[in-house]
């Protein structure tokens, strides 16, 4: 199946980045959101990335300022936003980012169902939820697949494809083709919580946050410590951050619940989180954040 238009649903963390990553691939896509304002948030942070990613091929002079400026109007005019479904009707790939809770994604799951053509793939960037469960909102289970980015989405080339049990060889391939398509990575991940990544992940920065709620070390010195010694780009900490730590809590919690104490959930960050501080996109967590 070729995909000649996307949409993406949840403009937060990880949407706009997302629809960036499609439209920078030349392909047109549909950023939808609850609100304008995240609609708007996601629409700029797609400018952003691709300012970015195009100033850096001008100073290496890969492209003149002119054809610079013309490839990010083309990538940015590719991405159409809104709050409802106008335009869902001729879709070919759907990628559902929103928060990790099973009723969103139902909810979700069943509009779509209904607002896009019966040849759509819906894929859901879940971070350790079962496809399965997603698609039993659907009368199309077998078009239901994982297709889990990693943050951020315009710079981690890896995608994990989630086979659900009802979901169809056809499904995975042209997931995979997809994936291929915008320039990632796909690997085949079998369903379980935490699937690949994030079970290697989470065991690892659980190690971490156990010692820092039995230190009370500061975070920011751990961080730091961190990237010097393993040559990591961010420490944890700041990374929880970035991810949004309502998210990190969330996946952490699911693992734990699935796995066992193995999986640790850090206190302090449960703190913040309950007091609203979510990190970047609140404006504060372990950091300030302007
Ligand atoms: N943050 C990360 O690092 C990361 C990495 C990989 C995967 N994920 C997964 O991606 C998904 C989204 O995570 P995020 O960090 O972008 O979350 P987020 O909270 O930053 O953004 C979610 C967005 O979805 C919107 N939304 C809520 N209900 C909606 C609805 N019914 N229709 C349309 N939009 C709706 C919200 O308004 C919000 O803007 C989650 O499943 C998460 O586990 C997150």
């Amino acid at each position: 199946m070729f995909v000649f238009k996307a949409a993406v649903v949840g403009a937060g963390v990880m949407g706009g980045e997302i629809a960036q990553v499609i439209a920078a691939a030349d392909i047109p896509v549909l950023l939808k959101d609850v609100d304008q304002k995240f609609v708007d948030a996601g629409l700029e942070k797609a400018r952003e990335v691709t300012e970015s990613q195009v100033g850096k091929l001008v100073e290496r002079e890969k492209l003149t300022a002119a054809a610079g400026r013309a490839q990010i109007d083309r990538t940015l005019g590719l991405i159409g936003g809104g709050t409802g479904y106008d335009g869902f009707g001729d879709v070919d790939f759907v990628i559902e980012a929103v928060p990790e809770r099973m009723d969103l994604k139902h909810a979700v799951f069943a509009e779509l169902d209904a607002v896009t053509p019966g040849h759509a793939v819906l894929a859901s960037n879940t971070s350790g939820l079962s496809i399965t469960e997603i698609g039993d909102a659907t009368n199309r289970p077998d078009k239901v697949v994982g297709f889990h980015f990693f943050w951020p989405a315009s710079v981690m080339r890896l995608i994990e494809v989630v086979e659900g049990e009802e979901t169809s060889a056809e499904t995975i391939q042209a997931a995979a083709n997809f994936a291929q398509a915008i320039r990632k990575m796909p690997i085949r991940c079998a369903e379980c919580p935490g699937f690949v990544v994030n079970r290697i992940l989470s065991s690892t920065a659980a190690e971490i946050w156990r010692y820092q709620d039995e230190t009370g070390l500061d975070p920011e010195a751990l961080d730091e410590h961190i990237t010097q010694a393993a040559g990591m780009p961010m420490g944890p900490f700041r990374v929880a951050d970035m991810s949004g730590l309502d998210t990190v809590v969330k996946v952490a919690r699911d693992m734990r619940d699935a796995y066992g104490d193995r999986f640790y959930v850090h206190k302090a960050m449960e703190a913040l989180v309950e007091r609203g501080d979510l990190g970047a996109k609140s404006g504060k967590g372990f950091y300030e954040h302007s």
